[in-house]
């Protein structure tokens, strides 16, 4: 078993090498359709945050000053996004913390080199692909199956960090505990989006002790600039930063974990202290492709962002892109995304359990990129044929928002794009020693097998980590220099917006503020789907006349995004659909 699963790593680090080596040809073919005329000039709601130094750009301010105050104290890149995090697990409750797992990129400025990191959660031990059926062996609706302890996956957030400590902290770890703690046991506003987040979601469905701490006692929500204080909080944090990972890991915190897992009165799990002692961050791969002569990178499987990403920019590659969100750059994006979209749905998963086909390959991408028409769109796409593409069922998994993302420049040129999540609003809605333990495990698959019976690559299984969409990305300009540090929260959204902020630096020269306001869109081999606010554009028409279905949602991005320029200095733009904020020196 161990030998498989080396030699299966050893096969996906050689199909990444030879990623990293291959440049992805430029297109050639002649295209049809015209540049549509843009939009009026899109204008963001403010200016970047421009910094010489150093730079975080966070889903939070409070988040943001404690990353900064420990990069003006000499800390790191790595150093401030640690900080960041413990304080985001307090103040944005809903998004992330150390009851859930997240994905870290770290590039080293002294030697060039990109580090990545998994903190996915895991199944635990006796999890099976038949966990989420019914006794009709139908797969559960996701609104019964995330409360409670069913959903919970063994956290990896805390494991994680500390091997990013131990590989590029400069300052002690107990030191970047201390905002955290300090805002813990004094007490922060709540937030608007906290407050109103809690009133959507309603008390029922929390667990007791997280009903008492986020709503009063008839069940009101604790409402905007409420000073809430969480010393349960800072205790398991003044743990962790005295005994590390192991005072997480091991004793009283991972028994209380198990145990709130497992005599959860709705969804009762099957973790045991056992499967949270196991938990292993692991050092990963980057994958790393090309666009427009820049190199990105990002995070492999689990993950399929950093795959699905470079798989669309690749098939929308083109010369010229067409202008600033006309219908041909849409049009081309939207059919790429279809096409990337469906191979990640059938192929993508724990690369530890499942081959997964070389999605990159030029001559197979020069294959699906002929299948997109510039003249009509080619509604629903399917998986294509890549080398080696083992038979895999089509997945219809899907997720909802829950997640955050910062991105950290530090004064000796080293960066990080840390991505975390408990998965959805308030994951599983159980709270442990004044954290929230996140519901992953409905990233799996429900059904194990498709309508073929061909198995499903993201199926549950023991010790798997469920796919996920997070997508903490680096870019890098021609001459080989950082130019960008960028991700987002959104589900499996979280791909075209990303997306759609590297074109919008790339092919339209915008700033960070910019990209991270344009309006949303996707094609996730759905409709075109489009931001809510933005459905009366004019380009929209012109969609449709290209065939094109459109639907219209809220997009509520959370992009934050540093861009450095080719003289050194920092441009950040923090998304105001979230409460992000950039702050630098
Ligand atoms: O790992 C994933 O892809 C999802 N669990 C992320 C969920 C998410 O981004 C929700 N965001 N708002």
């Amino acid at each position: 078993m161990e030998a498989s699963v080396h030699n299966k790593k050893d096969r996906r680090t050689m199909k990444t090498f030879t990623t990293l080596c291959l440049s992805i040809l430029t297109f050639s073919a002649v295209l049809t359709l015209e540049s549509a005329k843009a939009d009026d000039e899109f204008s963001p709601s403010r200016a970047p945050v421009e910094a010489t130094r150093q730079m975080i750009v966070a889903g939070h301010p409070l988040a943001a000053e404690a990353g900064l105050e420990m990069l003006r104290e000499g800390g790191s890149a790595a150093d401030a996004a640690i900080a960041a995090q413990m304080v985001l697990n307090l103040v944005e409750p809903q998004s992330s913390g150390i009851g859930g797992g997240g994905f870290l990129l770290h590039y080293s400025a002294a030697n060039a080199f990109v580090n990545a990191y998994d903190g996915r959660e895991t199944a635990p031990a006796a999890a099976t692909p038949d966990r989420f059926l019914d006794e009709n062996s139908q797969p559960r609706s996701r609104a019964d199956v995330i409360p409670g302890g069913l959903s919970v996956g063994v956290p990896g957030l805390v494991a994680m960090l500390e091997l990013v400590h131990a590989d590029h902290g400069v300052l002690p770890w107990a030191r970047l505990f201390e905002p955290a703690i300090e805002l813990a046991e004094n007490g922060f506003p709540v937030s608007e989006r906290l407050s109103r987040l809690l009133s959507e979601a309603g008390p029922d469905l929390f667990a007791a002790s997280a009903r008492a701490y986020f709503f009063d006692e008839s069940g009101t929500a604790r409402p905007s600039g409420f000073i809430l204080k969480n010393p349960e909080l800072a205790d398991t944090l003044r743990r962790i930063a005295t005994k590390g990972g192991d005072g997480f890991y091991l004793g009283e915190i991972a028994r209380d974990i198990a145990v709130a897992v497992r005599s959860s009165a709705t969804n009762p799990g099957d973790m045991t202290p056992q499967d949270i002692a196991d938990y292993v961050a692991h050092r990963r791969q980057p994958v790393c492709g090309r666009y427009q002569r820049r190199t990105i990178c990002g995070m492999g499987p689990p993950s399929s962002g950093a795959l699905t990403i470079l798989q669309t920019l690749a098939l929308a590659e083109r010369p010229f892109m067409g202008r600033q969100f006309s219908a041909r750059a849409l049009h081309l994006v939207a059919e790429a995304g279809k096409l990337a979209f469906a191979d990640r749905n059938r192929f993508i998963a724990d690369s530890d359990f499942v081959d997964i086909p070389d999605l990159l390959d030029p001559d197979y991408l020069s294959e699906r990129r002929n299948l997109i028409s510039t003249s009509r769109t080619m509604g629903r796409a399917e998986a294509g044929t890549p080398p080696d593409a083992p038979r895999a069922g089509r997945d219809g998994t899907r997720t909802s928002p829950g997640t955050t993302h910062l991105s950290v420049v530090d004064a000796d040129g080293n960066a990080v794009a840390l991505t975390s999540t408990i998965e959805t609003r308030f994951g599983s809605r159980v709270m442990v020693r004044g954290f929230l333990l996140n519901n992953e495990l409905t990233d799996f698959s429900f059904a194990f097998e498709d309508d073929e019976g061909s198995p499903i690559a993201n199926r549950v299984e023991p010790g798997k980590r469920p796919r996920s969409s997070m997508a903490p990305t680096l870019v890098f300009a021609p001459e080989g220099d950082l130019e960008m540090v960028l991700g987002a929260p959104g589900g499996s959204l979280i791909i075209p917006y990303v997306v759609k902020a590297i074109i919008g630096h790339v092919d339209w020269s915008l700033d960070a503020q910019t990209i991270v306001e344009l309006p949303n869109f996707a094609g996730r081999n759905r409709a075109f789907e489009i931001e809510e606010r933005y459905a009366n554009m004019p380009v929209i028409d012109q969609l449709r006349a290209l065939g094109h279905e459109i639907r219209t949602q809220p997009m509520p991005s959370g992009l934050n995004v540093i861009i450095r320029k080719s003289d050194g200095r920092l441009e950040g733009g923090a998304d105001p659909r979230r409460e992000g904020m950039a702050a630098g020196d």
